[in-house]
Order: C-alpha cells, then structure tokens, then sequence
C-alpha cells in the first residue's frame, strides 16, 4: 500500500485533553494527548506524561472530548454542477424509482459551466466535507462524458484544496445522448491513459441496468489496470448483473454499493480482498428500501468501507457522520464497525495505509467529535457531530 503525500507542509501540532483516543493501533486511551510534527504523528500517551520535545508546540485543546481518525471519504462525484430536486421530488412524489437517466441533465448543466464555476462548486463541498471531519477524499469524474469534459473535471476534481484528494476517471458512468455505445465504450478506452497523465490514481466503471455492461466493464478495466490506474467499481447497486463477480475476478480495489449482492459475490469478494464500499445515503435517498447487504457482507468477512456517495442525484450529502448513523441505524451495523469502516476501512479501499489510524509515522488527520463519547457521533442526530478536523497537523478552516 502506498502513502500520501510527505512533502514537508505538514503542521505540528499538540492535541491535549483528550477524553478517549481511538488510533485502531492500540486499545483506546482515556485522558491522552497527541503530537504531530511535520503532519505526521510521531506520540501519542497519557496527558500527563507529554514529551519534552512537545515544548514551544501549538496546542489544541481537545476539552475532555473523542478523538478519531479522520474520515476517509472513498467515493464521491464532487464536481458537478446543474440540479436534481426535480427527481427528488418526483420520487417522494412516489411517482418514479431511480433510474441513471436523470445523469444526462447533471451532464448537460455540467458541460455548460465554466471551469471557475465548477470549480468554486466542487470547493464548496470539499470545504463542508472537511468541516464534518473528512480529511482524505475519493472524486470521480463522470458528468463531462466527452474527452475534453472529462479531463477537465479530473483537473478540477486534482485542485481541490483542505483534504487529501485522490482522482478517478469514470467516464464509463453512462452513455451520453446520442453517442452510439460501442464509438463510446471505445472512446473511454481510448481516454483511459490520458486520464492516467492527467493525474487521476484510478478507473471506475458504472456497471449496472442502464449504464455499462459486465463486459465492456472488463474491456475498460483491463485497460485501465495495463495504464498503470487502480480499479473501482459501481456493483450491483440497481439489479443483479454480475458486476461484484467481475470485481473480484479483477482484483478491484473496491467494490461500491453492492445492494443486490449474492452470498456467493459476498464470498469472492472477501476471498479477493476487495473493499465493499456501502453507500447508505444512496439506499436513504433513492428510497430503495435496501438495507440488508451491509449484514450480509459483513457476516461473509468482507473489508468494509462507509462513504458519501456524494453527488447530485442519489446522495446530496458530504457529511460522512451522517453516512456512519444511517450505517448504524438503518443498516443495522455494529458502531465500533462503521468507526472503523469510515476510517481504515476507507483508507484500505483506496490502498493507503498511511491514513485512517493514528499510529506514529501516520498522516496526523484526526477529528474532534462532539461529545466525550466516540458513540455520540452515532447517538446525536441532526448536528455536525465534528467540533475541529485536523488535516496534515493542522486545524482545518475553511
Ligand atoms: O453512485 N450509480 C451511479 N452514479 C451515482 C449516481 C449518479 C447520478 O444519479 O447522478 C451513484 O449513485
Ligand atoms: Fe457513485
């Protein structure tokens, strides 16, 4: 697994007062202090025993409050621009399910914005993601849907500024309107290497009823893994297609969404290490009624991550706490589990492993919940959840 940056801007940082520390590398600690320098963690202890080398260190003083590993958000679609509330009406309206037909309007107001607009758009939510405790965050592209679009997005998507962000190329989101599929699928293919040059880490693939099929997924990918770029998927969220087989088959980082997974998918994705990335504002938002796969994946021993999803049609929402109650409260998964799947188990699907704990030599990306209580990130509905986020050492503001 590879680290994120380490390029000396990191800050140093003393972090006093805490009333129980998670860093997932040792049990948690009551009454802990942590020092970061250099945006990475080099102690954590007892408050009472704070290294000498601490002295002159500005302090952050965590007033009795839990502290946590800063979320890793691992799948968004940031940058878009346009709206959606007319879908989301229509669906509450009970008047129509989701289909992936509402993503041509995303596109169409998507192409039409200037790249200053997109971009001041995409900050916005890359600035309330950081201030709900995001500290590492996955963009896609995927509402550009030409060449020049897309790597326009992914150029906007790689400026983002607070958390660390890493870029995937998914112009295989669907096809746009009145592209012939297969001139399309080979255009995507053909883009694939100069989203590589253009920075992006990784290459998604929509494979699902109504985007992409199993086996222009695997062309894609294939292609994808020979440039040199991490691959991802969209599994199984709206119909059974074969996709989480097709990911496990591959060795996909992640698998993402994975509502109609099998118990057989659940097992080869477990077998193959890919991450199953559970989305449940999208499962809130479309109204599917589909809960139940988290279990299932998690009873099968697969790796879990929780994300946003964020984006305009299926989950309008940067804020990862907000993602972790609905894990808890509607998928009916354990609080230690969504902790840990929000953090390392973000961190994991994008093959870092430098983020998401708190050990020393990690990134000294942490947040201060709300509450005495890690739990009370889960228990209080409707806030923040997230009083400071601490990116790289240093207390973020927007
Ligand atoms: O992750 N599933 C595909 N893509 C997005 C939705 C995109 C949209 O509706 O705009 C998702 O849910
Ligand atoms: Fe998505």
């Amino acid at each position: 697994m590879a680290g994120l940056r380490a390029d000396g801007t990191g800050g140093d940082l003393l972090v006093r007062n805490i009333g129980r520390l998670t860093t997932w590398d040792r049990p948690v600690a009551t009454d802990a202090a942590l020092l970061a320098h250099d945006g990475r963690v080099v102690w954590t202890g007892a408050d009472r025993d704070v290294p000498a080398e601490a002295d002159g260190v500005p302090e952050l003083d965590a007033q009795g409050a839990a502290v946590l590993p800063g979320f890793v958000d691992c799948h968004t679609h940031l940058v878009w621009a346009g709206s959606r509330r007319d879908d989301l009406r229509a669906r509450i309206g009970g008047t129509e399910g989701y289909t992936p037909g509402g993503i041509a309007s995303t596109v169409a107001a998507t192409r039409a914005a200037t790249t200053e607009d997109l971009r001041a758009r995409a900050q916005a939510r890359c600035d309330r993601a950081a201030s709900t405790g995001t500290t590492t965050i996955e963009v896609k592209s995927g509402y550009g849907l030409t060449v020049d679009d897309e790597l326009r997005v992914l150029d906007v998507a790689a400026s983002l500024q607070g958390p660390a962000v890493t870029t995937t190329y998914l112009g295989a989101h669907v096809v746009p309107d009145g592209r012939d599929r297969r001139d399309y699928v080979a255009e995507v293919v053909d883009t694939v290497p100069r989203a590589a040059e253009r920075g992006a880490s990784w290459c998604d693939v929509f494979c699902d009823d109504g985007a992409f099929t199993v086996d222009e997924a695997r062309l894609i990918l294939t292609t994808a893994r020979s440039a040199g770029l991490g691959l991802r998927m969209h599994a199984e969220q709206l119909a059974h297609t074969g996709a989480a087989a097709l990911a496990a088959e591959l060795g996909c980082a992640s698998a993402d969404h994975l509502d109609h997974v099998t118990a057989a998918d659940a097992a080869a994705l477990a077998a193959a290490g890919v991450v199953a990335v559970l989305v449940p504002v999208c499962s809130l938002y479309t109204r599917s009624g589909r809960w139940g796969h988290a279990a299932a994946l998690r009873e099968a021993g697969c790796e879990l991550a929780i994300a946003t999803d964020c984006n305009p049609g299926t989950a309008w929402c940067e804020s990862m706490p907000y993602a972790m109650q609905l894990a808890c409260l509607e998928m009916g998964l354990p609080v230690e589990t969504v902790l840990r799947a929000a953090t390392l188990g973000g961190a994991r699907a994008l093959r870092y492993d430098d983020v998401g704990h708190l050990a020393p030599g990690a990134r000294a990306d942490l947040v201060v919940v709300d509450g005495e209580h890690e739990v009370d990130l889960i228990a209080h509905l409707g806030t923040n959840g997230i009083i400071r986020t601490v990116i790289g050492g240093r207390p973020f503001v927007a």
